[in-house]
């Protein structure tokens, strides 16, 4: 595998590079139009790795097979139309596209002659989202309601290219909401997802022209879902409520709390402290092979068609 990155930012330094290093797989090239970044990066590895500021000249010198590409939402489109006159597999970072429209040109690409396109989605590989799903079934309980709350007390809100549409392509919908749909996905099995109501809003609308906060109501498989995503919060909560018919089920990362509605405790589970990246990572490049790469295309496709669904339904559609 000859694998390089492009875009060496924020989630890049933190997640991928740190994922693919503890699999012992090595970066060959990487490439940022900033040098600091692109610096930052190199810190992370213990060899001398050439650098690009142009991805174009990375991969027509690099000739990589494997592409990690994490970058401003807007330029996907450019970089992913580059990319198709090579035999390239590409890690993008979430969201799949800036919308439905976009989304069938990059399945398209994807189902092309050269191109494979895998858009990460770490969040439904969390060990304990696992434990929630085995539990549910293991007990049989039939589940009336589903609560998802995804919040972030940003310091620096929607800032950015995250601060305009023209870049960004929507607000915490489609940032965060894309795990959130996801993570619906997996634990639905990708059952069809309705939206019944959506209320994307910006609070702060003299910083920023996308939405800040998103309620959002669904129903998949005859239950309820609700979700509420954030980046204004005064906490970070990454947690899952079911609501089943005598027993409620909640999970954070940390593992599982089964109680009845009494309150009375039935069980606790701890969840394995596994990286999601790794685990995500191990299963596309090694496990699930060609499969995975369709498995993932038609999911994100499913999930762009959901996104923008509730920003049609939403009564305040701040991305008109
Ligand atoms: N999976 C997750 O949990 C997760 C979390 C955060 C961000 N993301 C996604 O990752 C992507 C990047 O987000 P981020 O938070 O790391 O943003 P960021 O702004 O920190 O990183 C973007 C990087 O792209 C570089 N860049 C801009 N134009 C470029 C070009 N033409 N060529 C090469 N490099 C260029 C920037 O210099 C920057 O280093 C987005 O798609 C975002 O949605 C995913």
């Amino acid at each position: 595998m000859k694998i390089a990155v492009i875009g060496c930012g924020n989630i890049v330094v933190k997640e991928h590079i740190p994922a693919i290093i503890s699999l012992d797989i090595k970066i060959h090239a990487l490439c940022d139009i900033s040098q600091g970044n692109i610096d930052s990066a190199k810190k992370l590895l213990d060899y001398e790795v050439p650098t690009y500021t142009c991805y174009k000249q990375l991969i027509k010198k690099e000739r990589p097979d494997t592409l990690v590409v994490a970058l401003p939402h807007n330029l996907y489109y450019d970089v992913l139309i580059f990319c198709s006159d090579f035999p390239l597999k590409i890690i993008k970072e979430k969201p799949f596209a800036l919308n439905l429209a976009e989304a069938k040109k990059f399945s398209d690409l994807s189902r092309g002659k050269n191109l494979k396109i895998f858009t990460v989605c770490q969040k439904r590989y969390t060990p304990a989202y696992e434990l929630l799903k085995q539990e549910i079934n293991d007990t049989g309980e039939k589940i009336s309601h589903l609560t998802i709350r995804y919040t972030i007390p940003s310091e620096n809100p929607n800032a950015n290219w995250r601060s305009q549409f023209s870049t960004s392509g929507g607000g915490v919908w489609l940032d965060m909401g894309y795990h959130v749909i996801d993570i619906i996905n997996y634990l639905f099995d990708g059952k069809e997802v309705t939206v019944n109501h959506a209320r994307l809003l910006n609070s702060s609308e003299e910083n920023y022209n996308v939405e800040d906060m998103a309620f959002v109501e669904m129903e998949c498989a005859g239950v309820i879902i609700f979700a509420y995503i954030s980046c204004v919060e005064i906490e970070k909560h990454e947690d899952i409520t079911a609501y089943g018919k005598s027993k409620i089920f909640y999970t954070d990362k940390k593992g599982l709390t089964v109680k009845n509605k009494k309150q009375q405790l039935v069980k606790r589970i701890e969840a394995e402290d596994d990286s999601p990246f790794v685990r995500m990572y191990k299963d596309f490049l090694f496990d699930s092979g060609e499969a995975g790469f369709e498995r993932n295309l038609s999911s994100s496709t499913s999930l762009m068609r959901i996104l923008e669904k509730a920003v049609m339904n939403s009564k305040f559609n701040v991305a008109a």
